[in-house]
């Protein structure tokens, strides 16, 4: 079989009759309804998906596109297999990209793309277009999931294609009675789900300033957070947050819960300069509260109940599992590989990790579980210690043997 690159390029419009677009009732793809119709003589399915974004208001939306001219609006709740397929391999994963970013917006592209496939296949469509630009990661991500899901779909990137800058779009916008949202004059570009918030361009875009702090919507920064500390609560099973302060609820909710709590302490701020798949470097502001609470408990429990090896093997794995996530490769046999391994060393990751959030900062302030590794016993340098020190001695002169050798080979 030959899978060829089924994008289109700028300069060769494919033939299409019925496009699903990833359409988020923003001014982009708002323009892009009326303009598809127009530029590929194509109609146009607008798919808005859920995962938790503060605008997600699908009815709204749903009947905006229609006003637009779709000839269908499609909308989708999928916050709980966001949360279920998507959030908590991640979390399994101790996912960051580069350290510092847990791949919020990433990972919602696969999912993203998996809906729109189907989507394409219910409404007789036969391409998917989504609403990036062809200078981001999002593209990739998007354009690499539908081909592995579908490789007959066309996929369509008309903003690659449409080449207009933000003056010719709200000039295009009034011509064609296009609502433009509230939020246009923002220098910002954001993308948001229950997972964290990124934030791009405008003033962000100079590496040297500091960020404006009027840029966050799910943290407080940390010079306003609380005086006072907060302590709490979060119990795992296998791997996977099941309960907020002792209340068990689904982790669609507790996430939600979590982001608020934590972004009242200012948790979650990420300043970073990052590595894009297409080759440029980017200045990246993220706000992921409930996220980097959570991997800081999750990491933490997980090292406690893992053997030595087991913790000094798997970051490895997770480094790669974050880098194939972040450059679009979800569907690639290795992130199925890798995930059986996370998945299989995640069984025994069960118990309470207590934290303390203050000003800034989610630190881990205690942790317990059925299946740790450590016994205060052997730990203790109290009475009643079992830990045979008898036998260090031994072991010491066996394990420093090699080094011991070579420091000192030239003197015999
Ligand atoms: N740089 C991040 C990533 O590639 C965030 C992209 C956010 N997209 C946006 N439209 N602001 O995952």
């Amino acid at each position: 079989m030959e899978l060829l690159n089924n994008t289109e390029t700028t300069h060769e419009k494919p033939n299409i009759d019925k496009i699903v677009l990833l359409y988020s009732g923003g001014l982009d793809t708002s323009i892009l309804v009326k303009w598809m119709q127009d530029y590929y003589d194509a109609e146009v399915v607008a798919l808005t998906i859920d995962i938790g974004q503060p605008d997600a208001r699908l009815d709204e939306v749903k009947e905006k596109a229609l006003e637009l001219g779709a000839v269908d609006a499609v909308a989708v709740d999928a916050k709980e297999e966001f949360a279920e397929k998507y959030i908590s391999k991640a979390i399994k994963a101790n996912a960051m990209y580069q350290g510092q970013y847990p791949l919020s917006t990433a990972i919602a592209r696969p999912l993203k793309s998996e809906i729109a496939v189907e989507v394409a296949k219910e409404t007789g469509a036969d391409a998917v277009a989504h609403g990036s630009t062809g200078k981001g990661n999002d593209q990739v991500r998007f354009e690499v999931s539908m081909q592995s899901l579908d490789p007959d779909l066309t996929v369509v990137a008309p903003v690659r294609a449409m080449e207009m800058t933000r003056d010719k779009e709200l000039e295009y916008a009034e011509e064609n009675g296009i609502p433009v949202p509230n939020d246009v004059d923002s220098p910002y570009s954001t993308d948001e789900n229950l997972w964290g918030r990124s934030i791009e361009c405008g003033i962000l875009e100079h590496p040297e300033e500091e960020y404006p702090n009027d840029i966050f919507e799910l943290v407080q920064v940390p010079e306003d957070a609380p005086e006072e500390p907060e302590y709490i609560t979060l119990e795992f099973e296998k791997g996977v947050p099941i309960a907020l302060n002792g209340e068990k609820q689904p982790l669609t909710s507790l996430i939600s819960e979590l982001n608020d709590i934590a972004g009242k302490h200012g948790v979650g701020i990420i300043d970073m300069t990052e590595d894009r798949v297409v080759g440029l470097k980017s200045r990246e502001i993220y706000e992921c509260p409930a996220a980097i609470t959570i991997i800081n408990a999750h990491h933490d429990l997980e090292k406690f109940v893992s053997t030595t090896h087991q913790n000094s093997f798997k970051p490895s794995l997770d480094q790669k599992w974050a880098e194939m996530a972040y450059q679009g490769l979800w569907n690639d046999p290795l992130m199925d590989n890798i995930e059986s391994f996370q998945e299989n060393s995640n069984q025994k990751v069960d118990g309470t990790v207590r934290l303390k959030l203050y000003k800034g900062e989610a630190k881990v302030v205690g942790r317990e579980s059925p299946n740790a590794l450590y016994d205060h016993n052997l730990a203790t340098y109290k009475e009643g210690e079992t830990f045979n020190q008898e036998a260090s001695p031994g072991f010491i002169e066996l394990w420093g043997l090699q080094s011991r050798m070579a420091n000192h080979i030239d003197e015999k």
